[in-house]
């Protein structure tokens, strides 16, 4: 079983944000059947079109991959991108998780949320964007990322387990794969010590002083960006392109 992403969520939502939520499950180009998914999804905010800045900074002609997926609403985002070449869609659901995700409050409905439902939904909104080279891959991002070759992808979003141990196992596997001119892009960038998610932070900033990538973005809507810098600090890079 895999630890939980979260602490249990709660809010209290004006009818304004019930109206951002719904304008993000649209934008999304499915609306779930699924109630639970549904309701998780109105009454969390996803924060799906306000991240979006983020997919200008992601090269053209690239081959990418988005770690953590859920119900894909921000998937839906990432998939529709022309300038994408190739994109991989990458979560245990299921695998890690059994029929149903742990509580984590309202953001899975208190732990009503079918895993195998989550996937479905996902699907449906990557494969509406209707272009190709879009995979989904029941998988960790562990498990996932060992089975690349070297330098094999330009960016990843990272998205999954929001803790510290995660994200740093996910970095150091990572650094590897990706190649000299990539990017590593993330949500839940919180300063706030107390956060539940700070964990992501500190491993950030770890990674920044043992990698050659470097912080060129950080803060806006929890996201952060890190490329490779020209300097000569961390892992040679010889055999990459
Ligand atoms: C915050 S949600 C992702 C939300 C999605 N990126 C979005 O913006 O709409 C986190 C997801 O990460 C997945 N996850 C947890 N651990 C993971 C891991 N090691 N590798 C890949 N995904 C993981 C969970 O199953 C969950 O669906």
């Amino acid at each position: 079983m895999m630890r939980a992403i979260a602490a249990p969520v709660t809010s209290t939502q004006s009818p304004k944000d019930t109206i951002v939520m719904l304008q993000d499950i649209c934008v999304s180009g499915y609306l779930p059947r699924d109630l639970n998914i549904l309701r998780a999804e109105l009454k969390f905010p996803h924060r799906v079109r306000s991240r979006s800045f983020i997919v200008r900074f992601i090269p053209p002609n690239s081959v990418g991959a988005e770690l953590g997926v859920y119900t894909g609403l921000f998937s839906s985002v990432l998939a529709r991108q022309r300038k994408i070449s190739q994109v991989t869609f990458v979560d245990p659901w299921w695998a890690a998780f059994g029929k149903h995700y742990p509580d984590w409050g309202i953001y899975t409905d208190y732990g009503r949320v079918s895993t195998r439902k989550a996937f479905e939904v996902a699907e449906r909104r990557i494969v509406r964007c209707g272009l190709p080279n879009r995979i989904v891959e029941v998988a960790t991002s562990y498990e996932w990322l060992t089975s690349l070759s070297e330098g094999s992808l330009d960016w990843v979003y990272l998205d999954s387990t929001h803790s510290y141990d995660g994200t740093k196992r996910e970095l150091e596997l990572l650094d590897p794969k990706i190649k000299r001119t990539g990017m590593i892009f993330g949500d839940d960038w919180q300063i706030d010590p107390n956060h539940p998610h700070h964990g992501v932070c500190i491993a950030v900033n770890e990674f920044l002083k043992t990698s050659n990538f470097e912080l060129i973005f950080c803060g806006e809507r929890s996201q952060w960006i890190l490329r490779r810098s020209r300097g000569c600090k961390g892992r040679q890079l010889d055999n990459r392109s």
